[in-house]
């Protein structure tokens, strides 16, 4: 049987939100937008074009605006998070935390065993967020970081897929 009647009551706006893309060069725009509003020392476009290239880049979208962007590289047995931001004004919310589930689901998807990150000593937030999905620090890098005195070291984190 069918019916004009139309979805049922809560099912009328069904789409995910926030939603998961690839992210295509179009994006660049506004990916840049939040990337130099979220860290003092950003990426450029140029880095971004070249991991669209060869990388798996993805952006977080809500509401039609791109909020947050990720970006993973895949090896064999192993991949790297080398870029996890969600705009400024988005932050706080669980947004980071659902995207980096996200890609950490895409890199186990893929068979990598390990997922490994570099991330500020001095940035509790990202910290606890990596912590609390079992990242463990592994090592340091020292002077990795360009920082306001000088360079900052990077803590290196590894997450294994058991
Ligand atoms: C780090 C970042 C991706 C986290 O995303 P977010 O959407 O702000 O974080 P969420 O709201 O998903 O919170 C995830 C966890 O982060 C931590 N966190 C978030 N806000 C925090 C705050 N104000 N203080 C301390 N911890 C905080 C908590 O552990 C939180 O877990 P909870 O959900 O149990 O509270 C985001 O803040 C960001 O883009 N920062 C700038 C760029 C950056 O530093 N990227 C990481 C580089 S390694």
């Amino acid at each position: 049987m069918t019916t004009d009647a139309g979805p049922a009551p809560g099912l009328a706006n069904s789409a995910p939100d926030p939603a998961f893309r690839p992210m295509v060069m179009a994006d660049l725009s506004e990916v840049m937008r939040n990337e130099r509003r979220s860290y003092s020392w950003p990426w450029t476009a140029g880095i971004f074009a070249d991991c669209i290239a060869s990388d798996d880049c993805w952006v977080v979208e809500s509401k039609g605006r791109i909020i947050g962007h990720g970006v993973l590289s895949h090896g064999p047995g192993e991949t790297h998070l080398l870029n996890l931001c969600i705009g400024r004004g988005n932050q706080g919310r669980g947004h980071g935390r659902m995207l980096l589930e996200f890609l950490l689901d895409r890199a186990r998807a893929r068979g990598s065993e390990t997922v490994l990150l570099e991330v500020r000593p001095s940035n509790s937030v990202a910290l606890e967020l990596y912590s609390s999905l079992g990242f463990r620090e592994v090592g340091l890098r020292r002077d990795y970081y360009p920082a306001a005195d000088g360079h900052e070291a990077a803590c290196v984190m590894a997450l294994e897929f058991t």
